[in-house]
């Protein structure tokens, strides 16, 4: 029997139940074991993790790891905390992946764009009335990042009609969206959005990026979506834009703190819209044939191309 691969997470014991069924599933002739079940000596020579969100602590109790494959998208908590360490990070890029958060980002630009939360406040108020309808084609709508999940989301936003923008770190080239990178592109594309949908991961560089300027340049009643990390988004200045009027609506599926504070504020703002993490939840058959993939892939060759670059921190 080859050497134990751990699956180590802070989710119930259901939930890695049914993890280990489908990494064993995917990869019958390799060794998974919840982290639990890993004896002392083993874990001195386990060179592979699968890891869904993990303490740092129990992954540093494995000293000899070649790489960890996270089942998340997201892979800020494994950089900062253990990105110092050797082994290389790979995060989860799953076609399923991006389609979940296509249809996402499509739903909740059209519960903006036909002004659904305004029709919910008409409703409480026993209101009749009717609002000016704008074709999608005229509503331009900015993607902040074109990786794995904006670039679905743009594709699939502009096959729907809508006038999608989007802006990256290094300039990119897409049939029928236009493409923006650096300080200038993004004040260039953020002051024609209408609607604005944030896709970025969290890194140093786009901690808090989204600040008061930004939210200032967006035209007057413009709206956001907030889809990837909370610390990205100036969360204070957001709620001051939209109390005064200058952001007209915000939907926001990820915050500083999660899950978000019982006593916070944000629940019973009218014009926010709350979702508990919830836009492109992990498809636990498809990530663990795409873990499978790579472990295949390791086993062959000796090593796995797709790793994060913990400089850049994505
Ligand atoms: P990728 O790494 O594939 O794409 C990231 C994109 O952001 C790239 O286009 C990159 O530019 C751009 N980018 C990164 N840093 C900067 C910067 N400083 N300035 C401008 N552009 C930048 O990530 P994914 O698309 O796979 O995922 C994005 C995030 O979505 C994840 O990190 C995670 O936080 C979140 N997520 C949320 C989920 C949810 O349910 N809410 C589910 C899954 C993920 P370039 O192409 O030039 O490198
Ligand atoms: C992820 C997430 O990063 O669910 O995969 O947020």
């Amino acid at each position: 029997m080859s050497l134990p691969i751990p699956f180590i997470s802070q989710l119930n014991s259901e939930e890695k139940q049914a993890w280990l069924a489908n990494l064993k599933a995917a990869l019958p002739e390799e060794n998974f074991v919840l982290f639990e079940q890993i004896t002392e000596v083993d874990k001195k020579h386990c060179q592979l993790a699968i890891v869904a969100n993990p303490e740092p602590k129990e992954l540093l109790a494995f000293s000899q790891l070649v790489w960890v494959q996270s089942v998340w998208a997201g892979v800020e908590r494994l950089v900062s905390e253990v990105g110092e360490q050797p082994f290389d990070i790979v995060r989860l890029v799953d076609p399923v992946l991006s389609q979940t958060m296509a249809e996402a980002v499509l739903a909740w630009t059209l519960y903006l764009h036909r002004d659904m939360p305004n029709y919910r406040l008409q409703q409480m108020n026993r209101c009749w009335q009717q609002r000016p309808y704008v074709p999608a084609s005229k509503r331009k709508v900015g993607i902040l990042g074109l990786g794995e999940l904006g670039r679905g989301s743009a594709i699939r936003l502009a096959d729907n009609g809508f006038d999608v923008m989007g802006w990256s770190k290094s300039k990119k080239e897409m049939d029928d969206i236009s493409t923006f990178c650096g300080d200038e592109g993004l004040t260039k594309m953020i002051s024609q959005c209408h609607l604005l949908v944030c896709l970025l991961p969290l890194t140093d560089a786009t901690l808090k990026v989204i600040d008061e300027k930004v939210l200032l340049t967006l035209p007057k009643g413009a709206s956001l979506i907030n889809f990837s990390r909370g610390s990205i988004i100036d969360t204070s200045a957001l709620v001051t834009l939209l109390d005064n009027g200058h952001i007209g609506h915000a939907v926001l599926d990820v915050f500083e703190q999660e899950p978000l504070a019982p006593d916070s504020l944000l629940w019973a703002h009218p014009n926010i819209t709350i979702l508990p993490h919830i836009s492109a939840p992990t498809n636990i058959e498809s990530a663990c044939q795409i873990v499978a993939n790579n472990i295949r892939q390791y086993r062959k060759f000796g090593k796995i191309s797709t790793v994060v670059d913990k400089i850049k921190g994505y």
